[in-house]
């Protein structure tokens, strides 16, 4: 994106992840699966709808940081303290700050009334598991089909609940329901 504090963020996300996937399974795959594929989105979506461009990519890039630093549980919490540490240093303004932990907890998929900057940040969430290879490596790390089966019934409705606009609800729908399908066929 060629702007410096994009640069800096992006930096800093990847070089947490890329030790924590160490540490975790042995070779790198959460940043650029993930992270970057929904920071990618969050700024389409942006380009699209409008909302704060320091806002939105800051959320995208951070969202899940959390996870870097502790389990899977509350990671979003965990996120928000190193936002607002990391982003402090970076110069952001306490306003953005706010608005950034804002629409990081939005990608936890609850109800509730929702920014702009926070509907992009949690529909691109939504959005990324259903357009990268996360899913076909959380397989290779669950190890069986019957127990990922399990675990992908439940994300696939999570994430359908995160996408919070009609056109792109409407995108993610078939490759949500041929999903359906395959989460049924192996559980049995
Ligand atoms: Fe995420």
């Amino acid at each position: 994106m060629g702007l410096h504090w994009v640069s800096e963020i992006q930096e800093f996300v990847k070089k947490k992840f890329s030790r924590s996937d160490a540490e975790f399974c042995g070779f790198e795959w959460y940043f650029e699966e993930h992270v970057e594929k929904v920071t990618r989105i969050a700024e389409m979506l942006r380009k699209k709808y409008g909302g704060d461009k320091r806002v939105v990519i800051a959320a995208a890039y951070l969202h899940d940081v959390g996870l870097t630093e502790g389990g899977v549980k509350d990671h979003e919490e965990k996120s928000i303290e190193i936002a607002k540490q990391f982003l402090k240093r970076i110069s952001y303004s306490e306003d953005e700050i706010e608005k950034v932990c804002k629409a990081i907890l939005a990608t936890k998929g609850e109800g509730g009334e929702k920014s702009l900057e926070e509907k992009i940040v949690a529909t691109a969430d939504g959005m990324a598991h259903f357009l990268s290879n996360q899913f076909l490596i959380k397989a290779f790390l669950v190890g069986n089909f019957q127990d990922f089966a399990s675990w992908l019934e439940k994300k696939i409705e999570k994430n359908m609940k995160k996408i919070h606009f009609g056109d792109e609800r409407n995108e993610m729908e078939p490759v949500a329901s041929r999903l359906r399908k395959a989460v049924g066929a192996w559980k049995t």
